[in-house]
């Protein structure tokens, strides 16, 4: 079967992923109306087992815009593994649509989605990787930079699956990753394994501290996370006491070089991993990022489908 999931980040490939980039930043410029319609006459579903605006939202409208169709699929109606196995749902939708996006809890329930359905799966957020996050990320960066290659980026707080797929997507675009995690909470060592050997090929390391400033010192892109990820809920309170020393604050990214960019994903909790306010601090451009899902996913989606 010759199809491309996008499940991990990695499943792009560099020299992919920098045309992504470039197409995405071109369909911005281009406008709607201008956009490809590789996906005339198909459906993609939208099967999600957690919350979701961004996501959701970006990828209704890329589909739209693209001249697909989008079905989106909550939580409740799917019972995805609970009122059908993970494996028939995949088998069944890949009869009836031409892709899924899927957000999930296990990354292997997104896995276990693509090896059994026989259209295209993209992972729309797994507890694993959130690999069109990175996407509109380095989209976003290399807009505001000119570039993504030689970047460094510093990423503080947890090492979860936005910092996974963020540190092997910078690896492959070959700028610097420097992450500040506490003890316990850091990029599995597997990420950063991978993203040095993804790295090796443009000489760029990713490199594990504890310190942020350390890790913002310099930086020309600064980067948090939420401290509990969907699905953690229940550690909630014990990760706030141990996140405390790593909340993003102006301070902090007073230590950046000058021209540097703030991003998150987003949503962010004022109080918790941002100090309130630091969403409309100058150097932020989170709202521009979470604008360029939207790009980032069509840029995909145009990969996929463009034939
Ligand atoms: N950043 C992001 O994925 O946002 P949503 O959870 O709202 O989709
Ligand atoms: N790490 C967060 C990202 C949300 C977009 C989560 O998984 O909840």
């Amino acid at each position: 079967m010759n199809k491309l999931d996008v499940v991990s980040i990695q499943d792009l490939g560099a020299e992919r992923l920098r045309r992504i980039l470039e197409s995405g930043i071109a369909m911005k410029a281009a406008g709607p109306s201008a956009s490809p319609k590789p996906l005339e006459g198909k459906s993609v579903a939208l099967l999600f087992q957690k919350p979701s605006l961004r996501t959701r939202v970006s990828f209704d409208l890329a589909v739209h815009q693209m001249g697909g169709h989008p079905l989106y699929l909550s939580p409740d109606e799917v019972g995805l593994g609970n009122r059908e196995p993970v494996e028939d749902v995949a088998k069944v939708l890949g009869r009836l649509v031409d892709g899924i996006v899927a957000r999930t809890f296990g990354h292997d329930i997104v896995e276990a989605l693509a090896r059994h359905a026989r259209v295209p799966v993209i992972n729309g957020l797994s507890d694993g990787e959130h690999p069109c996050q990175a996407v509109a990320d380095l989209l976003t960066a290399q807009e505001k930079k000119g570039g993504v290659e030689g970047l460094t980026i510093a990423y503080v707080g947890d090492g979860n699956n936005v910092a996974v797929s963020l540190a092997l997507a910078s690896a492959m675009c070959g700028a610097r990753f420097r992450a500040a995690s506490p003890k316990g909470y850091e990029l599995p060592a597997t990420t950063v394994a991978a993203a040095n050997w993804a790295g090796a090929e443009t000489e760029t390391l990713v490199e594990l501290l504890e310190d942020p400033r350390e890790a913002v010192s310099g930086a020309d892109v600064v980067y948090t996370d939420v401290w509990t990820s969907m699905g953690q809920e229940d550690e909630a309170q014990q990760r706030r006491a141990v996140f405390e020393p790593y909340r993003m604050t102006p301070e902090l990214l007073d230590l950046a070089a000058g021209d540097a960019i703030f991003m998150h994903p987003l949503p962010a909790h004022p109080g918790e991993e941002v100090t309130p306010g630091l969403l409309d601090h100058p150097k932020s451009v989170v709202f521009e990022q979470a604008e360029n899902r939207l790009h980032g996913q069509k840029a995909v989606l145009l990969e996929i489908y463009g034939g």
